[in-house]
């Protein structure tokens, strides 16, 4: 029989806990650090220029909306049910152990997938940047063996520097985060300031050029701009007051990315015409048309910190929800000891820091990272379900926050997501399909006769 987590850890006094040191502050710029990534810096040009035109202001607004309603039901479960697995533990609780086991599935594979796709797009830019410099790398150390390379070094160190600031503890990383966030907040505001300046009305016409359906298929692919504030849910267990900042942690950061998106969309859009948008850097490249070549540079280097604190907000999700479905036996529980001085679980840290070095190491990962956009559709879906289902089951359960109107706001915020996930492509169905059929396999041969009892959170 596997032993349980506090008997691996065999002490007389009781084993390490995370610490609770993260204010209603940092939740809120954790929020923003994972939110503010790749997505705005890189799809808003493509995805106006191949899906919706000028028009994806309001796919923004749209994928805005979905994310709201289901920012409101993971507040409510967040300030309720708490814990550190986000929507696995609140679907182990609101729906049952087979969905939560899907769920958890789902999100490793949006934080892992997520990080190690983003660390691939922060060497890309680093390397850009050094190659402005006179300095750029040989390809052979910025390419997988897939693409004629050896192996992807920055992704790699990127990931390895973060798996250091991790470890040290979470309210170190927590301050390196809001650091990196005020620079990313800094040079976004420059590029609305010299937006506003160069904005040219002409290039809104036509404003769909792909008709209505092209606002839905942009929202569903610049969703994974919004992906990220479900990652400050798993910051349960190191909140100061988790029902209080919790909520105020999880609607604030995406109330504030949301207004900043559809600015940054209707300024781009208007800065160049749509279709010159589809190129890897088109907040930096359309400055350097318009002859701000300095601040192209700025905004560049604002992209990469803005990778950086993605990266580490989903590395940070993904170490929480494993060590939560490892404390439920779901996974190997040896590895969710906390370290007892930093209070980070440093095993589960650096075990997760050699999988992701591999992966954005060695594989070409970018043909299944829209893999991201259904599995956490998936997740919000069962959230909001769950919000729905306890309301029923569990009345009286305490819920400093409730989503309001509820069960209209989880319905709307279920049918939008079902609607996001219908946009996207057939090989991503498939993809998803076998990655569940996976998750099923290994339930059934392994985690289901592990796991009896719903957790206690
Ligand atoms: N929302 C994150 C990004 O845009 C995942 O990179």
């Amino acid at each position: 029989m596997q032993s349980t987590p506090a008997e691996v850890i065999n002490l007389k006094s009781p084993p390490a806990e995370l610490r609770r040191c993260l204010s209603a502050f940092d939740l809120t710029f954790l929020g923003i650090g994972a939110i503010i990534g790749a997505g705005i810096f890189v799809m808003t040009g493509i995805a106006a220029a191949t899906q919706a035109g000028p028009g994806i202001v309001l796919s923004y607004v749209l994928a805005g909306v979905a994310c709201s309603f289901c920012a409101l039901a993971y507040a409510e479960l967040a300030s309720s049910i708490g814990g550190c697995g986000g929507a696995y533990g609140y679907a182990f609780v609101g729906i049952g152990k087979l969905t939560a086991w899907i769920i958890g599935w789902d999100l490793l594979l949006e934080y892992g997938m997520d990080a190690a796709t983003i660390s691939i797009g922060w060497a890309g830019y680093v390397n850009h940047t050094l190659a402005a410099m006179g300095m750029a790398l040989p390809q052979k150390w910025i390419n997988n063996p897939f693409e004629g390379g050896i192996v992807n070094l920055p992704a790699v160190f990127i990931i390895f520097c973060l798996a250091n600031v991790l470890s040290i503890g979470t309210k170190q990383s927590a301050l390196f985060n809001n650091l990196i966030v005020y620079i990313k907040l800094l040079v976004i505001a420059l590029f609305i300031g010299i937006g506003v300046f160069n904005f040219n009305p002409a290039n809104w016409h036509p404003f769909l050029p792909f008709g209505s359906q092209g606002i839905v298929n942009g929202a569903g692919l610049i969703f994974f701009a919004y992906i990220g504030f479900d990652a400050i849910s798993t910051a349960g267990e190191e909140a100061k007051n988790p029902k209080r900042d919790l909520p105020i942690g999880i609607i604030a950061s995406l109330l504030i990315c949301t207004i900043i998106y559809v600015i940054v969309a209707a300024l781009l859009t208007g800065m160049a015409y749509y279709s010159d948008l589809n190129v890897s850097s088109p907040v930096a490249d359309v400055l350097v048309n318009l002859g701000h070549r300095y601040s192209a540079e700025v905004v560049a280097l604002g992209a990469i910190g803005g990778l950086t604190t993605a990266i580490l907000a989903m590395y940070f999700g993904f170490t929480r929800v494993f060590l939560a479905m490892a404390r439920d036996k779901f996974l190997p529980s040896k590895i969710a000891k906390i370290h007892e001085k930093s209070g980070t679980p440093r095993r589960l840290i650096w075990s997760i820091a050699v999988i992701m070095m591999i992966i954005a190491g060695f594989f070409p990962i970018y043909q299944i990272a829209s893999l991201v956009n259904i599995g956490t559709l998936a997740a919000f879906i069962a959230v909001c379900v769950s919000v729905i289902i306890l309301r029923h089951t569990k009345p009286h359960l305490a819920r400093p926050f409730k989503t309001p109107w509820s069960p209209i706001v989880p319905m709307a915020g279920i049918l939008l997501c079902l609607y996001l996930m219908w946009t996207l492509s057939a090989t991503t169905w498939i993809s998803f399909g076998l990655w569940t059929l996976v998750g099923l396999g290994i339930y059934f041969a392994y985690g289901r006769k592990r796991v009896n009892a719903a957790p206690l959170h």
